[in-house]
């Protein structure tokens, strides 16, 4: 019988891999204990593609992206392909599965979890209970925008330069998902952009606005200049819900935000696609925030949690599976409330662990909370 779970991984680059890896543990628990049979397929992107397949992310490997019902990806890059030239470096595998599955809304939450508390560089007061859900537009804007390049002028010099544009509906189906979020949260979303000094920024308050103002006027709408938000993050953080930027104030703001709660490794995120109106589904992928980390890549002491928690976004968004979702991400709660910790979360008086310890201690949560 064909599953309707087909899930294509995508592993990638340093501690990718071995972060996937205890994914398939949770994997295997569930197909063990909760009769859910799902339908897994893997593939190469970034470096270890561009190695076995000459390509960053080949057609084959979006081909099997566009077939499957979700995608869960690792990270990509490495020093080993820092040389190549632009156009081959291993980014441009994500950046690609964006743009070819019009994966356009990219959320990212950054969630304090209670044990974690002291491990932010902020004061706990300050951080305590902070819950930020990032709205990141993923296939527009400056990333994506013509023209681009960097050119030799007549009199030898180089000028680099990108584009940023945006179509007023790219700004409105990605608004139109934070409102939706903020709907199901504290009513509230903060639009960022740069207003005062850009015309796409100008377009982008302005639409934002117009769809506020037609269809979701019952949710709070602030308007905030992108830098001034990265100042109220690090000074006042509880003030948001959620957050909508463009490609790149998302991206960076959603580093930001991240490094809040104390550790990248322990954030998730899901970059989704449009609703098909005939079949009602929508390509997603998933994916922890933190990068391939060459540096401790091959050690076994990565923090597993952040792909795991990507999982259970994939359980919820992709499969409808809200149960086995929160039940995943209570596990993780109960490992760190246990005292478990990777290096990168390590704080005074808690046992230091590695990957496949973290991502077992994960299985043995689960085994209890369904016992
Ligand atoms: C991210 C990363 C990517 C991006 C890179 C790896 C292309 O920084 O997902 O935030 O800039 O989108
Ligand atoms: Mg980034």
């Amino acid at each position: 019988m064909p599953s309707n779970k087909k899930l294509l991984i995508l592993p990638g680059d340093g501690i990718g891999p071995e972060v996937v890896r205890e994914v398939r543990r949770v994997i295997d628990w569930m197909d063990r204990r909760r009769a859910v049979t799902f339908e897994i397929d893997e593939g190469l992107v970034g470096g270890s593609a561009i190695d076995v397949e000459g390509t960053p992310c080949s057609d084959a490997t979006v081909a099997k992206a566009k077939s499957a019902d979700a995608v869960l990806f690792g990270s990509v890059g490495g020093p080993k392909w820092d040389s190549l030239p632009f156009e081959q470096r291993p980014e441009l595998g994500i950046l690609r599965l964006r743009k070819d599955l019009g994966l356009f809304a990219n959320l990212r939450p950054a969630l304090v979890m209670d044990p974690l508390v002291d491990a932010s560089s902020l004061k706990p007061d300050i951080v305590r209970g902070v819950d930020i859900m990032v709205v990141r537009e993923s296939t527009g804007g400056v990333y994506f925008g013509e023209p681009r390049g960097v050119e030799t002028l007549p009199d030898g010099k180089r000028r680099g330069f990108d584009t940023d544009v945006y179509h007023e509906d790219e700004i409105a189906r990605v608004a139109r998902v934070a409102f939706d979020l903020a709907r199901k949260r504290r009513g509230k979303v903060t639009s960022v952009e740069k207003a005062n000094v850009m015309q796409s920024g100008r377009l982008w308050r302005a639409v934002v606005g117009e769809i506020h103002k037609a269809e979701y006027a019952d949710v709070q709408l602030e308007n905030m200049y992108a830098d001034n938000c990265a100042m109220q993050l690090c000074s006042r953080p509880k003030q948001f819900d959620v957050i909508l930027g463009n490609n790149l104030f998302g991206d960076v703001l959603s580093d930001l935000a991240a490094a809040l709660t104390g550790s990248l490794g322990m954030l998730p995120s899901a970059t989704l696609g449009a609703v098909d109106p005939t079949t009602g589904k929508r390509h997603a992928l998933y994916e922890p925030i933190h990068g391939s980390a060459p540096d401790i890549a091959g050690k076994g002491i990565a923090n597993p949690l952040a792909q795991i928690l990507s999982f259970a976004m994939l359980l919820r968004w992709s499969f409808g599976m809200e149960e086995d979702a929160a039940l995943v991400e209570q596990a993780v709660g109960k490992v760190l409330a246990g005292g478990l910790r990777t290096a990168d979360i390590m704080q005074p008086g808690m046992a230091r662990v590695g990957t496949t310890v973290m991502g077992e201690a994960v299985v043995r949560e689960l085994d209890k909370l369904s016992a």
